[in-house]
């Protein structure tokens, strides 16, 4: 059962502590037919009392995970259908001017709508959210620091926030200082910032195919051209095809999601971290890291950023508080090399004279005193069960052949469908439904995918989640 206040469902110990086994044996780290360590040691190993290690090993039974053998302990079990992981798409033959994007507002205002279950938006649910913490900070702080909350806080940004952010990637074995740090509106910005930092209007860049729409209308905005480079679901961005591409064509910028990617949930290994940025470094040209899902692994911890390897001032880092506390907040920030610092402040400027004043401080508070890696732990656990719960459900109810992501982050998931239909024509029908997702055509710069769908695990599951997936399934 679940425990519930004031309406809103929390999730028991042992349920968090189920979701948390569930990923480890998804990875391996327990494979079919092994035995689990004995509930003592289990509860020993997770900090937990043996009743809830008791109580989260007979939850997985009941979702067919495990195997309980008399006097002899819990199994893993095979798992009834195992769905294979998307294909690699072909590389893009040439540079090339993005195209199809209109319909991505119209998914994104859906989030809006409140007779709309939101599948298709990659915006967890505000029951994933800090929010009675944030409303607390958002109260001291309108209180304490009033009179700054009511003016500017000019580029590069609020000074604690700096130190803070400055702090946490010293954690990731980053060398930044607070001077590094621009705060800006989004990481959206941040990569629109370090794009024209990088290229003119008329270059190419190159990205991971599929990616992240938004990735795609900043490109396109200034006027860039798209060279896509696939991507495995497991491994990430193909090394070959990028060496190949960047021997064929003048590639001026590379953008990459380097952990648990938008829409795959890749996490670049370190050692293919390392050969990105060997490769880059060789060709000179600068990379673009977006690493705004690094800190929702779920399972082990927090990866490194390819920033920490980078000695030469090739990597611009990008990142924001959206995918974890709030995306109402809109606080990012970009670490540019040196020699861009001031010019990166000036575009900021330029483009939104500041960041809201109340965020940022809010932000460097709710950091500052120690609240987000508890939160963090809780809120990977969540998503680790949203990702299971949600990989079942599409097992269970598309059909046979579909495919689906195995993302080692975040909270989407990608589903590559059999035969020949087109997810975009299959929207329009699901709104009308009542059910978003986001077509697979948007996540390419020349409308591949077409068969494939993203969709968004960090919704609060209940019976409407439960029937808007019933309703997909018998539109497929
Ligand atoms: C990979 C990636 N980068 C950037 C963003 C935009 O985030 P922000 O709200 O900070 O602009 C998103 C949002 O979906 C994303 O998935």
């Amino acid at each position: 059962m679940r425990k519930t206040v004031s309406g809103v469902e929390l999730m028991t110990l042992y349920q968090s502590l189920a979701d948390r086994l569930q990923v480890l044996i998804r990875d391996q780290v327990y494979p079919v037919g092994s035995r689990l360590p004995g509930v003592r040691v289990l509860a020993e190993q997770q900090q937990v009392s043996v009743s809830t290690a008791v109580n989260a090993c007979r939850e997985l039974e009941q979702r067919g995970v495990l195997e309980a053998r008399p006097r002899s302990g819990y199994y893993v079990r095979q798992p009834p259908v195992v769905r294979e992981a998307p294909r690699v798409t072909t590389a893009s033959r040439r540079p090339r001017r993005i195209t199809g994007q209109e319909r991505v507002l119209q998914i994104l205002q859906s989030v809006n709508n409140p007779s709309v279950v939101n599948l298709g938006a990659a915006v967890p649910a505000p029951e994933y959210m800090p929010v009675a913490t944030m409303e607390r900070m958002f109260h001291s702080v309108l209180r304490e620091e009033r009179r700054r909350c009511v003016g500017y806080a000019f580029p590069p940004g609020a000074p604690e926030l700096c130190t803070q952010v400055a702090r946490r990637l010293a954690g990731l074995q980053c060398e930044v200082s607070p001077e590094d740090v621009l705060i800006t509106n989004s990481c959206q910005e941040s990569v629109a910032i370090a794009l024209k930092l990088t290229t003119q209007p008329g270059d190419t860049v190159a990205i991971e195919s599929p990616t992240y729409y938004g990735l795609l209308q900043v490109i396109d905005s200034l006027g860039l051209k798209a060279l896509e480079i696939p991507t495995d679901p497991v491994e990430g961005i193909s090394l070959e095809a990028l060496t190949l591409a960047l021997e064929r064509w003048k590639v001026s910028a590379c953008v990459v999601v380097s952990n648990f990617s938008n829409p795959l949930g890749v996490r670049l290994s370190d050692a293919r971290k390392q050969a990105l940025l060997a490769l880059l470094s060789k060709h000179k040209v600068p990379l673009v890291e977006d690493d705004i899902y690094g800190d929702l692994p779920l399972s082990g911890p927090r990866p490194r950023p390819v920033k920490s390897w980078d000695k030469n001032g090739l990597v611009y880092y990008c990142s924001s508080s959206s995918k974890t506390l709030s995306a109402g907040l809109r606080v990012g920030w970009l670490v540019a090399p040196e020699r861009h610092r001031e010019k990166a402040q000036h575009l900021q400027f330029i483009n939104t004279v500041s960041v809201a004043t109340p965020s940022q401080l809010v932000l460097a508070r709710y950091l500052e005193r120690g609240h987000y890696d508890r939160f963090l732990r809780q809120l990977c656990a969540e998503h680790a069960r949203g990702v299971v719960r949600m990989t079942e459900r599409v097992t269970q109810l598309f059909p046979q052949q579909t495919r689906v992501s195995r993302p080692a982050g975040g909270f989407v998931l990608w589903v590559e469908l059999p035969g020949e239909v087109d997810t975009t024509e299959l929207m329009e029908k699901a709104l009308e439904a009542g059910v978003s997702f986001a077509p697979g055509s948007l996540f390419s710069a020349s409308g591949k995918f077409a068969n494939c769908l993203r969709l968004n695990c960090a919704v609060k599951w209940d019976n409407r989640v439960e029937q808007a997936l019933v309703t997909l399934s018998r539109l497929l």
